[in-house]
């Protein structure tokens, strides 16, 4: 009796448990977090962002989901859950920095709860959210307003009844898919690169005339001015310009397929950098762990890879070619200075002119680091009181471009000018706020370099304080950092990327708004890893690199360059929009919902139009608003990445399907018919 009572309530509850009447309990950290994105680091279970337990105003708590700003995580609910329970706060873990963050929960699209911002020190914040019904759940954590550092957020002893069910799917709203755009050159040659140059009169001349198709080629140059020569084999013109004034030249390139032509410009002048500087930069990729041996074989790689074939020049040394005031790594350790004064590079740069020789040598450029104060951001010898002598080495070693990174110069505001370690602090904003002492120790690098013999881009880095887009020009700038650094994270790059309408209007040719180096492929400063952004965002992030007319120095390893990668880097026509000669940048003209719609005015009158998606829904739609855009007449419309013609429209009665995936972009060219 006793048994057949025990098989019937263990069928009645095998009954229930199916129709989902029984009530179960769900733990979040049980999900499959890895679906989240965030701002730093990776989703965690049961362990704060950097792996420690829980602490929050004090207390601990083992279980949860420990995340950083900003941070989603969308679970698949399906009507299956009904109540979601939680503690939020701010982890303790992050003392003495000043993190916020707000929590939000969506359902279905509704706001179902927010917690207000939080801070360090805040008790966690309990939140009870009835789920009756709601198929897809949202656990967002934004930044509270300031920006996401150091926002360590926990989800604590988080968890959801369900009507039986005992898991839930997350998923990530963006797509995983690689997919390739850029078609493949044709065998036939083409021109490509920058169609416009500056040079300084006096100045050493060299440019590479760059082309597409089968090797060998032949370049020649029709027009050029006397005191200028090509080498047919490699493009690369050279030689010395001393009269002021517009050569317009016809590039020729030759191979067993056909001929190509070009127009070319070149203005001797005082303006250098008239198109956007291209190139490599071993910051985002090797950060302290740069070498001699490291630039050699990027510049090697840009080579082998093609990529100089599509304008890219420079080959620049960040930080860490100085000698180190604390690191341990013998090889960053020496005398800072010679008696004279001189930089004495540290030894893993034992012939800085050979490097640049050689560089030179391959067609490309070089460039390198220094900082105003007394101390560079990574704690290697700075130019502060050496900046003649500074100037004048980078010079001598026939160096073209030179970052120079605000830094330690808040220390030498603050009257710590020393080169003495135990006296000054590294990274400081302080005084850089102030117009006047922003400007001053940029306007004493900028003249200097204007004075060497030799053309030297001038990248100023300071992160956007004061306004720089506003006198970066008047210390001789030739573009400026608008930013804090980036990271391969999609907040860094959306933030980076809604920040930039404001300095907009400043760009023209010789002056470049920089927002900062590109996030594709292998990068990691020091710990290189495929770059975190998913394939779409990286054609949002290239496309509107391009519509900015910024800088684009690629930051990843040279030497592991995948074809999703290159197809980011060689698209020629994307390239001929960042490289456009008329200098505008891209603002943006329109907004609907997540979708913003950034418009690029060109020299030939046509317009590069990025319909760019923020959101988390795919976007499809039929445009119409072509007069928003400045879009007149009739126009062909031309899909950049595929490098192809797709409609013909009408531009007060046509309309346009356009479908962007999330976080990705549509990049057209509107040319107006005559
Ligand atoms: C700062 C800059 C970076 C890089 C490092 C080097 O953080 O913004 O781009 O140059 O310094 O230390």
């Amino acid at each position: 009796m006793k048994k057949r009572f025990f098989i019937a309530l263990i069928l009645l509850s095998n009954i229930l448990f199916a129709g989902g009447l029984y009530a179960q309990t769900v733990w979040l950290d049980q999900l499959d977090l890895s679906a989240a994105t965030q701002g730093y680091g990776t989703p965690r279970s049961n362990k704060t962002v950097d792996g420690r337990p829980f602490t929050i105003a004090g207390k601990t708590y083992e279980r949860g989901f420990g995340s950083h700003a900003e941070s989603l995580l969308t679970i698949i609910l399906d009507g299956k859950a009904t109540l979601f329970t939680a503690l939020v706060g701010i982890d303790d873990e992050v003392k003495g920095q000043r993190p916020a963050a707000e929590f939000v929960i969506n359902g279905d699209g509704k706001q179902l709860w927010r917690s207000g911002v939080m801070h360090l020190g805040d008790e966690a914040r309990p939140c009870s959210v009835k789920l009756d019904g709601v198929k897809k759940l949202e656990l967002v954590v934004t930044d509270g307003g300031n920006g996401n550092y150091y926002d360590h957020v926990d989800w604590v002893d988080a968890k959801f009844e369900t009507t039986g069910v005992t898991t839930f799917k997350t998923y990530n709203p963006v797509s995983s898919e690689v997919y390739i755009l850029t078609p493949k050159p044709s065998a036939s040659p083409k021109i490509t690169g920058a169609k416009v140059f500056g040079v300084r009169p006096g100045s050493p001349f060299q440019f590479m005339a760059t082309a597409t198709g089968d090797r060998p080629m032949t370049f020649s140059a029709v027009n050029l001015p006397k005191g200028l020569k090509m080498d047919p084999k490699t493009g690369v013109i050279t030689g010395k310009l001393t009269q002021t004034g517009t050569y317009n030249v016809v590039l020729k390139a030759k191979n067993a397929k056909g001929v190509a032509e070009r127009k070319f410009r070149i203005v001797c002048g005082d303006r250098i950098a008239l198109t956007p500087p291209m190139g490599w930069n071993s910051w985002n990729c090797f950060a302290q762990e740069v070498s001699a041996d490291r630039v050699k074989r990027a510049a090697n790689a840009m080579v082998s890879s093609g990529l100089i074939n599509h304008g890219w020049t420079y080959i620049n040394i960040d930080d860490f070619w100085e000698n180190n005031r604390d690191s341990r790594d013998q090889s960053l350790r020496g005398k800072f200075r010679d008696e004279a004064g001189n930089i004495v590079p540290n030894s893993r740069f034992t012939d800085m002119k050979g490097l640049a020789d050689y560089v030179h040598g391959l067609g490309l450029k070089i460039g390198l680091y220094s900082s105003p104060g007394p101390w560079t951001c990574g704690g290697c010898a700075g130019s502060y009181g050496y900046e003649k002598q500074d100037a004048e080495s980078y010079a001598k070693w026939g160096f073209d471009y030179l970052k120079y990174d605000w830094c330690s110069y808040g220390n030498v505001i603050d009257g710590l000018p020393e080169n003495d370690p135990s006296k000054v602090s590294s990274l400081s904003y302080k005084g850089g706020n102030v117009l006047e002492t922003a400007v001053k120790p940029f306007k004493v690098m900028g003249d200097l370099l204007r004075q060497q013999p030799r053309d030297i881009v001038f990248s100023v880095c300071q992160y956007g304080m004061s306004d720089v887009w506003k006198w970066g020009d008047s210390v001789n700038g030739n573009c400026w950092r608008t930013t804090n650094d980036i990271t391969d994270t999609w907040t860094s790059v959306k933030n980076i990327a809604l920040n930039q309408d404001k300095s907009a209007p400043y760009a023209k040719p010789g002056n470049w708004n920089d927002p900062d180096m590109l996030v594709v492929g292998h990068v990691g400063w020091g710990n290189p890893h495929p770059s975190k952004l998913k394939p779409d965002e990286q054609y949002l992030h290239i496309s509107l690199w391009s519509l900015f007319a910024a800088p684009l120095l690629i930051g990843c390893d040279m030497e592991k360059l995948d074809d999703f990668t290159l197809n980011l880097l060689t698209n020629d026509e994307v390239i001929d929009v960042n490289q456009d000669p008329l200098g505008k940048q891209a603002t943006c003209l329109q907004t609907m919902g997540d979708l913003r719609i950034y418009v690029k005015e060109l020299e030939d009158g046509s317009r590069a139009v990025g319909f760019c998606n923020f959101g988390l829904d795919v976007v499809d739609i039929s445009y119409k608003d072509f007069a928003k855009l400045g879009i007149k007449g009739q126009n062909v419309v031309r899909d950049l990445w595929r490098q192809k013609d797709i409609a013909k429209i009408d531009s007060q009665t046509s309309d346009l399907k356009i479908k962007v995936p999330v976080h990705g972009v549509v990049l057209y060219k509107f040319s107006q018919v005559k």
